[in-house]
């Protein structure tokens, strides 16, 4: 076998098909059990009059062991076969237990499904293998209990047998062995007892014997979350947990999100070893890099070679826990290796009911127990990966305060493309310094340079405002331009459509040509639907002392009603299939810098409002004083 490592597993199933007493007569079995406990087990069992020992009170035992020190509701039991050794990864009930499984805080090489012989597949062994099939645990033992219960019928065997395995066959799990057992007398347990000689296939632990362990993480490429940066004297000590592939003294790194590289000097370690130049998967190391980078606890370290997935747009499969449904629109706390931040449910692309995996058509809200495909959105771009590529980075939970609503992982194969250019981009920059300051600009412009952010719907009236505005800037002397989202289409943004992902960068590209103009001191107005309330806060990002949203108001029916472009008859008609307020989202500002209704007032009377807005706030200092002195 060559290694020591325990093989660690679930055991999973619906309450009361016998998990506890098969843990129990596992360890009791295997003589696996803290000393003293075996004969306190067996004496009790004598008291009550040769009832049988009481595999339940067993688990108990470990529970109140457990009470005592709880930092994390979960046991790791161990015990051991003439083969290895094993842990069990236990959790007291069966909502721990989900939460524990889908916040990552189990991680198993493998799985034992317990299902009643009696009872056959219930609504929890069907979540319990959905969740086993959501993380990717592939080697799954299913045990048929309570064999005895069922007067040790094969026929019933093969019933429960063949349901279950059609269940585990549309998730694309093939248990390795399915074994029935009568965990109460240890019969198949440990070793072929029990009256079942029609069953020719190995014991449950002969079974476990010939799963295998998950390999180390080592030859894939290096993830690093970081935890924490320490500072002593003038060294800045990065630590974490190498969560795959391997760091060395000398390697090259790139630290994600901001892209900027550094090599690594030393590996630190604690007691001080200077011998240390590598460090694997599983270990908890620190380091130093040769120059004085900004890094925080939350960034990725990764090889120039392999980075991670850098995006504010997630695709994830996640577990719905809380019985406050998952909303469209609602954020959360999201958690991903060590980053933590705020995402907002930017769609619910479908949800599936774990009993009998039907799609359900669910665009609004998700309850407790389904699992659902959703678009989530992070204010930044984080550093994330696809789970089949990277578990630890490709892992999420999400909470609501303390609590842990849910959990998943990521899918982000077909974002990559978006935002690999920018990484790759974003080395060897150097920025460069203008000769001439920005106050010296507007000073000679008599102006402030801004950015007059118009959002609302097509229709609404952004881009009729917009032109009107910049003619009557002009013509007032201020240096003033419209970037329109039919125009910018047509060149800077042609390569993009309306998909969320296209929007977001259409979104970013303007808002940051809008910084640079308004740098330049002149006065920008976009006129862009901008459904998507975060990107407006990034466009805002790139310049926010400048920035103004304006929210140009009407409603779907009214902009409906007006349809200049013929776009919304078209997108009723199903040849538009994601229109802005038909088939795509509009989140409306929370907290506009102005509001222009364009339903309530007419095209004037909205000139005046926006105008005098404007006025005020690209006036100089200065010249405002001066008006004020008169
Ligand atoms: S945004 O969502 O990325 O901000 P943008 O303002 O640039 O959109 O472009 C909107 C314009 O594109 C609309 O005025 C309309 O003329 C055109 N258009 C074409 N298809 C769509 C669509 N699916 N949704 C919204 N606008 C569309």
């Amino acid at each position: 076998m060559g290694h020591d490592l325990p093989l660690s597993f679930v055991v999973v199933g619906h309450v009361d098909h016998g998990k506890s007493t098969l843990i129990g007569r596992l360890l009791f079995d295997t003589d696996s059990l803290p000393d003293g406990k075996r004969d306190e087990l067996i004496k009790a069992a004598q008291r009550r009059g040769g009832a049988g020992i009481e595999w339940s009170y067993l688990l108990d035992a470990f529970q109140a062991e457990r009470d005592q020190n709880v930092t994390i509701d979960m046991t790791h039991i161990q015990f051991q076969t003439l083969r290895r050794r094993y842990v069990i990864i236990d959790a007291p009930g069966h909502r721990e237990f989900l939460r524990n499984m889908v916040s990552g805080a189990a991680t198993a090489d493998a799985a034992v499904l317990v299902v009643d012989a009696k009872e056959g597949a219930r609504e929890q062994s069907r979540r319990h293998a959905y969740i086993l099939h959501l993380l990717g645990i592939r080697q799954v033992v299913l045990v048929i209990n309570k064999m005895d219960l069922v007067g040790y019928d094969p026929e019933i065997f093969y019933q429960v047998k063949a349901d279950m395995l059609s269940y585990l066959g549309s998730l694309g799990i093939m248990p390795a062995h399915t074994i029935p057992v009568v965990a109460r007398e240890g019969d198949m347990v440990v070793s072929r007892t029990g009256p079942m000689d029609w069953y020719q296939g190995p014991a449950l632990c002969e079974a476990l014997d010939g799963l295998e362990l998950a390999p180390l993480p080592l030859a894939v490429p290096l993830r690093f979350p970081v935890q924490d940066v320490y500072k002593f004297g003038d060294d800045r000590i990065i630590v974490g947990r190498v969560q795959s592939g391997v760091i060395r003294q000398g390697d090259m790194v790139v630290i994600s999100p901001t892209g900027e590289r550094a090599q690594v000097t030393s590996l630190r370690v604690w007691p001080d070893d200077s011998a240390k130049i590598i460090a694997r998967a599983g270990e908890s190391v620190g380091f130093t890099l040769d120059q004085n980078l900004y890094v925080e606890r939350g960034h990725v370290i990764s090889h120039v070679e392999n980075l991670p997935i850098l995006s504010s747009i997630l695709r994830a499969t996640i577990f719905w826990l809380s019985s406050k449904p998952l909303q469209l629109g609602s954020s959360y706390t999201l958690r991903c290796a060590t980053h933590e931040c705020l995402v907002t449910v930017q769609s619910i692309e479908r949800a599936i009911d774990t009993q009998d995996l039907a799609r359900l058509d669910l665009r609004e809200a998700v309850t407790k127990g389904m699992v659902a495909e959703v678009i989530l959105r992070s204010r930044d771009r984080i550093p994330v990966d696809s789970y089949g590529e990277h578990v630890s980075t490709g892992r999420i939970v999400l909470s609501e305060g303390l609590e842990i609503v849910g959990g998943g992982i990521l899918h982000m194969e077909d974002i990559v493309s978006a935002q690999r250019p920018l990484t790759h981009q974003a080395a060897n920059l150097f920025a460069v310094s203008h000769m001439v300051s920005y106050e010296e600009r507007i000073r000679k412009y008599g102006h402030q340079g801004a950015i007059f952010w118009l959002t609302g719907l097509s229709g609404a009236g952004k881009s009729t405002l917009a032109m009107i505005l910049e003619k009557e800037l002009i013509e007032r002397g201020y240096g003033c331009y419209v970037l329109d989202g039919d125009n910018v289409r047509r060149g800077l943004c042609a390569d993009l459509g309306f998909s969320i992902d296209d929007r977001a960068e259409n979104i970013r590209r303007v808002g940051e040509m809008a910084a640079l103009m308004s740098d330049a001191g002149l006065v920008v107005i976009t006129s862009f639907i901008s459904p998507f309330a975060a990107d407006r806060e990034r466009a805002r990002a790139a310049a926010p002392a400048r920035f103004h949203e304006i929210y140009v108001r009407a409603d779907i029916a009214e902009c409906e009603k007006r349809d200049p472009k013929g776009l919304y008859r078209k997108a009723r008609a199903g040849e538009i299939s994601d229109f802005t307020g038909i088939g795509s989202p509009y989140e409306p500002p929370e907290n506009p810098d102005l509001v222009i209704d364009t339903a309530l007032s007419n095209i004037d009377e909205c000139v005046n409002k926006m105008l005098n807005y404007i006025c005020h706030h690209i006036t100089l200092v200065a010249e405002q004083e001066s008006h004020r002195a008169f």
